[in-house]
């Protein structure tokens, strides 16, 4: 009738205490016929376990019993919380449990396609290691994710799934406290949705018919529905043949939507308090599941401001300009461009959080509104996280006739997106808003790298399993 304890949860405060405990089989290291260690790990935590036959209860054939548990399987503990005199290396727990009971709940097989204690490595520990005349094995990314559920149960990714629910726990918070309503629009869709980037298609009962690639258009109609301001989060779909560290072909978008007043700074000003928000909360909320992901992946904390930093896009065409780097001032900012300004803006500004704004209209999807005072400009915004972008964003044409020219002359056929199109004849105030994409806000927040640490099944196009 005892209730278990979470091992992240058994600290010095519990010492002498009887507690139960379920977890994972970490590691085993026999001692003697009459001695044996267990790490157990439950979500990322460890403790160490003593089983040994001066404890009443204990016998040789239990030691021999733990001594010869396989790697992963579950099991129930019972013992005594201590506190040993010298520091526990290799657990994230400094107590130990005197075990008096365990029991085998599941068993694991012997040999597993991945290690735990292998995959939780950083670099550095095993060049240490490589130094030193060892050599430790490293797991790589292909064979992490082909067993993804042994790979995710290492510390930093236990805490790189935790952070990615308070991104979105807090996108919804904040945003329902700012009066947005969560809508949920249809993936399976007649026409693609923004034009531009490639899109799967299917057969829908004999119509030709395609997953979504953003929430894009029909957001809007919500507006037109007369929500006001309406978000969603939900999958979106690209089937561009890219291979890169930062494209999925299924990622999970952050969609916002609302009504303008005055000017698109209004949708910008979301943006921001919404961010900073985010930011602090992480900061605050997930400093466990940081340091457990810095523990394995170092990283520098996100530099970032209470008001976040707005560039126009002719200033960071500029700046960029100023350090020898030429762009076309009416094109689009390449990767590595943008990974410049990004630096620029860190040395001038000591941000690497902010908003660039009025892209040129002509590298900005149909729906964009083009600027009042320039028409090759655009009221529209792109965010970026430590160089790479994060969010775009933008006022949306809200006039039915214009909008049709628009997509004309971007090259889509005004038919297949009648609908769209129609659904503002009918009255629709001027609005905009953005879409982020979840998986590059954690893996940018966190300088992993690769963005298929942070999503957990990655699709990209040469992966669909698991
Ligand atoms: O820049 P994107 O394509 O913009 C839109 O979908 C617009 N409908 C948004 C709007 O409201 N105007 O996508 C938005 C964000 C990007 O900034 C990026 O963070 C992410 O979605 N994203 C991807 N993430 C992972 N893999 C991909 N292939 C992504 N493509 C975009």
């Amino acid at each position: 009738s005892m209730d278990w304890t979470r091992v992240g949860a058994l600290t010095e405060e519990l010492k002498e205490k009887e507690v139960l405990i379920r977890g994972r089989v970490h590691t085993t290291r026999p001692v003697s016929k009459n001695m044996a260690f267990v790490v157990v790990r439950e979500r990322g935590f460890t403790v160490q376990c003593l089983v040994a036959t001066h404890e009443a209860g204990v016998s040789r054939q239990m030691v021999k019993f733990v001594a010869a548990l396989n790697r992963e399987s579950i099991i129930d503990a019972i013992g005594m919380v201590s506190v040993p005199g010298n520091p526990i290396k290799g657990t994230t727990q400094q107590v130990e449990i005197h075990v008096r009971k365990l029991y085998c709940v599941n068993k694991a097989m012997p040999t597993l396609p991945i290690n735990v204690e292998d995959a939780a490595r950083s670099d550095a520990e095993i060049e240490a290691a490589l130094q030193a005349g060892d050599k430790l094995p490293r797991v790589n990314q292909d064979t992490r994710l082909n067993f993804r559920v042994l790979d995710i149960r290492t510390p930093a990714n236990q805490g790189i799934f935790r952070i990615q629910c308070q991104v979105g726990t807090i996108f919804r918070q904040f945003l329902l406290s700012e009066g947005f309503v969560e809508i949920h629009t249809p993936k399976l869709i007649a026409g693609s949705s923004e034009g531009g980037s490639a899109v799967f298609k299917l057969d829908y009962k004999g119509q030709p018919a395609c997953l979504a690639q953003s929430p894009q258009l029909h957001k809007q109609m919500a507006i037109c529905g007369d929500f006001g301001r309406v978000f969603e989060v939900g999958p979106v779909f690209r089937a561009e043949d890219s291979y890169t560290h930062r494209h999925l072909c299924e990622f999970t978008g952050l969609d916002v939507e609302m009504e303008i007043k005055k000017h698109y700074s209004e949708v910008m000003d979301i943006v921001d308090r919404l961010f900073v928000t985010m930011f602090d909360s992480l900061n605050e909320k997930c400093r466990k599941e940081l340091e457990a992901v810095g523990k394995q992946y170092p990283f520098e904390p996100l530099k970032y401001k209470p008001k976040t930093l707005r560039l126009t896009f002719e200033e960071g065409v500029q700046m960029l300009k100023d350090a020898g780097v030429e762009v076309d001032p009416l094109g689009d900012l390449n990767t590595e461009a943008e990974r410049k300004l990004g630096q620029l803006v860190l040395e001038k500004y000591d941000t690497e959080f902010y908003i660039l704004h009025r892209y040129p209209l002509a590298v900005r999807p149909f729906y964009t509104m083009p600027c009042y005072d320039n028409a090759l400009y655009s009221n529209s915004f792109d965010v970026f996280i430590r160089g790479e972008e994060i969010i775009s964003g933008a006022q949306r044409v809200h006039v039915p006739e214009f909008l049709a020219e628009r997509a004309q002359a971007c090259g889509i056929d005004v038919n297949t997106i009648s609908t769209y199109v129609d659904s503002f004849r009918y009255g629709v105030p001027p609005h905009g808003g953005f879409g982020v994409g979840l998986e590059r806000v954690v893996m940018l927040f966190c300088a992993l790298g690769n963005i298929r640490k942070t999503s957990l099944y990655p699709r990209d196009p040469q992966r669909i399993a698991p």
